[in-house]
């Protein structure tokens, strides 16, 4: 879809997330034609460097970040020639009138935060006073959105300072994944689903969200984050809410969000024995949590496994299981559905049968497979096998696919005004409300996680929250599927 001309003003645009995601994605964009040619964008920060600098820089950025197509000379000068650079350090008022002065009337207005939540409410307020804020202007903002409930609502307030929230795109970047859209499509433009998506069918749901890099570099952040904060109360919470949501009435940015938000106010508070805190140690020179972060006392968890249950009709009795950890055995996000058992069997036992299980796989490969039982083929008497039914979209469509990167799609669809993919503010704060007590009760206790192995699965109690309900964990990095 064609987006309308834009002014798109990033600041902190020489900072990393800038530089590795979203000028290389606005690159990819560009070259694809996407990007309208009188498309301008505004970069900004405290660097005292010159347009030309900031160019020069950003080639070597893309072409680290956008190999592939930075070798195209023409198109890297034609992308470079939409970029100035304005140097402003948002606390002072210099640069403001210059940055303002600039903006076209007639395009939409996109102003990027790629810079820390204590600089939201100054930059919103400032825009707003040298009324730079159209009807076709929008706010984008980056998580962490704040450390618990009191500070996102703070940080709302500052957002709201100058602009309405149909104007305010929070970015999760889980929701521009392609997987993630797919698993709406999956649920809401198939009649086959729908019928057994509840807890009459399905017995459990296992998310993981697995990495194989620790926190290095990082250390300073996630020290005050943990996998709670970084990981479970926005990327996983996503995941839960759009897998486990009813059917909105229509694909619309307010009706989708709405359904997410039930879901969120109807998690039971979460059972202290049903969560599994986790920290990596050192094993063969990997280097612990502890070596990376930098801090050789941290009680920061780096893994967390949990149980989850969803009060309401359509999920009672189903147990949503969560876990995410730093420095696993691969990197590995899926959502694995598992359905029942059929409720009376007629074949001989197969060995290590699996039930029906829906594999919705996000990385690293994209697509969704489905594991069934069928009659292993030949003479040799009625035995069953296992066979996976592959939905890796690359594949159903020929390799026919324009694939993009989260960021890529996140950014083109805030200048086309639809917040589908974004977190409104009360889905954020209804999100911190739930994990905020079992934050506070681990900071009361002053718990200590439990120690694992770096390049493993987790701690051994994380296996036993499963074994106890008589379940596994899918293995981290398993092959076999695909
Ligand atoms: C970020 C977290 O939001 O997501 C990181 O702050 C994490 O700690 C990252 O590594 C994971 O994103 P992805 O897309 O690589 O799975």
């Amino acid at each position: 879809i064609p987006v309308s001309s834009f002014d798109l003003v990033i600041f902190g645009a020489t900072g990393d997330l800038a530089q590795r995601k979203i000028l290389p994605g606005l690159f990819r964009r560009f070259s694809v034609g996407q990007m309208p040619r009188d498309a301008r964008i505004i970069a900004t920060a405290r660097s005292e460097i010159d347009t030309d600098m900031f160019r020069a820089d950003l080639r070597t950025s893309l072409a680290e970040f956008a190999p592939c197509i930075s070798g195209d000379a023409e198109m890297l000068d034609q992308f470079l020639a939409t970029i100035v650079y304005i140097h402003l350090d948002v606390m002072s008022q210099e640069g403001w009138s210059e940055l303002v002065g600039l903006l076209r009337r007639s395009a939409v207005r996109a102003f990027y935060l790629s810079v820390s939540t204590s600089l939201f409410g100054t930059i919103a307020s400032r825009l707003s006073s040298y009324e730079a804020v159209t009807p076709e202007s929008r706010i984008v903002v980056e998580k962490p959105f704040g450390n618990d409930l009191a500070i996102a609502r703070a940080l709302n307030a500052d957002l709201r300072q100058g602009f309405e929230e149909s104007q305010i795109y929070r970015i999760d970047h889980y929701l521009g994944k392609e997987t993630v859209q797919n698993l709406m499509a999956l649920r809401f433009a198939n009649a086959l689903w729908e019928p057994l998506w509840n807890s009459t069918h399905i017995d459990h749901v296992q998310i993981t969200v697995a990495e194989s890099l620790g926190v290095e570099g990082r250390g300073e952040y996630y020290n005050r984050a943990g996998a709670m904060r970084d990981m479970v109360q926005n990327h996983l919470m996503q995941l839960l809410c759009l897998t486990a949501m009813e059917p909105p009435s229509r694909f619309e940015p307010n009706a989708v969000r709405d359904e997410k938000v039930k879901v969120i106010e109807a998690l039971a508070p979460a059972n202290p024995q049903e969560i599994v805190r986790g920290q990596y140690r050192d094993k063969e020179g990997q280097g612990s949590y502890r070596e990376h972060a930098g801090d050789p006392t941290s009680r920061t968890e780096s893994f967390v496994a949990m149980k989850v249950a969803i009060a309401n009709w359509r999920w009672a009795g189903t147990p949503f299981y969560l876990r995410t950890g730093k420095r696993l055995r691969a990197r590995t996000s899926e959502i694995a559905v598992v359905f029942r058992e059929p409720p009376h069997m007629i074949f001989p036992e197969m060995e290590n049968r699996r039930s029906n299980q829906m594999i919705i796989h996000l990385q690293p490969d994209e697509g969704i497979t489905l594991h069934n039982t069928i009659k292993e083929p030949g003479p040799g008497g009625f035995r069953l096998a296992e066979v996976t039914l592959d939905m890796t979209f690359a594949n159903a469509l020929g390799g026919q696919t324009d694939s993009q990167d989260a960021y890529e799609r996140l950014i083109m669809d805030v200048i086309r005004g639809d917040q589908t993919l974004f977190m409104r503010g009360d889905e954020v704060e209804a999100a911190w409300a739930w994990v905020d007590p079992i934050i506070a009760r681990w900071e009361e206790a002053r718990h200590a996680p439990e120690p694992y192995d770096a390049g493993g699965s987790g701690p051994e109690e994380a296996l036993m929250l499963m074994h106890r309900d008589g379940w596994r964990w899918r293995e981290i990095g398993r092959v076999e599927d695909k």
